[in-house]
């Protein structure tokens, strides 16, 4: 049976990647699911494959950016237009623009904490209203291992996947009277555009450290945000890492 029938489910930065991983997979457990990028190519083409994959219209593309509050206005908005309800929120879009602290830009801190961090307050807020009046809704924020343990070159994101923990465990004690939960999903090193982007060489370097020997999938890191937006998650406050191991 299907676990998440006739919910609705928002996944920022769904276009490709970790987000679109998720967005499949709880369209698999029965959820329609709004695929939101700020690359609007990637939303609209994203969404019809998955549209076409599962035979049904379940995926509405929503092109959104998150840094922008009329942005988010609007695709909120048209979510309800379309279902009038809101059930899970995935806060996954997110950018790195890395550097060693004392090279780091101005720029580069704000890019990265503007997108990964101050993104989550500016969408939760409105979907969080909906969520209140219905009496049941589940937010899972996408952090980062990095926002645990902290990591080189990567200040600005530490602090930021940091923030969005601590803004998960404050959303879960403020929201659960109203049967809304908040966790979070703290991937390790996992084989996307953002990593690849690193290189050959580092990424080599890092699978020799990783105990189960392999880097992560988008997949691995959807059955995490399966598993919290599952009606019987009895969960809240909770970061769980999916890192093969890799605790540093
Ligand atoms: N790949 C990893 O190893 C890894 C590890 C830890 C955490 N994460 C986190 O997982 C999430 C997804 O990462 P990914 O690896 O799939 O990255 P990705 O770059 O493949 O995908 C990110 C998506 O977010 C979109 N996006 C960027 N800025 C946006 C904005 N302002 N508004 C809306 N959409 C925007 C991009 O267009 C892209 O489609 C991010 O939050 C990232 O920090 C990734």
């Amino acid at each position: 049976m299907s676990t998440l029938a006739d919910q609705v489910a928002i996944v920022t930065g769904s276009g490709r990647g970790i987000g679109r991983a998720i967005a499949e997979a709880l369209l698999q457990e029965g959820a329609n699911i709004v695929i939101s990028d700020i690359n609007e190519e990637l939303c609209q083409t994203t969404a019809a494959e998955i549209n076409k994959q599962a035979g049904r219209e379940a995926a509405l593309a929503v092109p959104c950016n998150v840094t922008d509050g009329a942005s988010v206005a609007k695709m909120v908005e048209a979510v309800m237009a379309k279902w009038s309800r809101i059930d899970i929120l995935v806060n996954n879009a997110g950018i790195t623009r890395d550097a060693l602290f004392m090279r780091m830009s101005q720029e580069q801190w704000q890019a990265v904490i503007d997108t990964n961090l101050t993104s989550a307050f500016k969408v939760t807020q409105p979907v969080l209203k909906v969520m209140s009046k219905q009496r049941s809704g589940r937010i899972i924020n996408i952090a980062s291992t990095t926002g645990v343990h902290g990591n080189f070159g990567q200040v600005n994101y530490a602090a930021a996947k940091a923030g969005l923990i601590g803004f998960t465990k404050t959303i879960a004690l403020e929201y659960a009277s109203r049967n809304i939960t908040s966790n979070a999903v703290a991937p390790g090193f996992i084989d996307t555009a953002m990593t690849q982007a690193l290189g050959e060489e580092i990424i080599s370097k890092v699978i020799e450290k990783i105990p189960l020997g392999r880097m992560g999938t988008p997949e691995d890191i959807a059955r995490a945000v399966v598993f919290f937006a599952g009606p019987g998650a009895y969960v809240t406050g909770q970061v769980m890492e999916v890192n093969g191991g890799l605790y540093t």
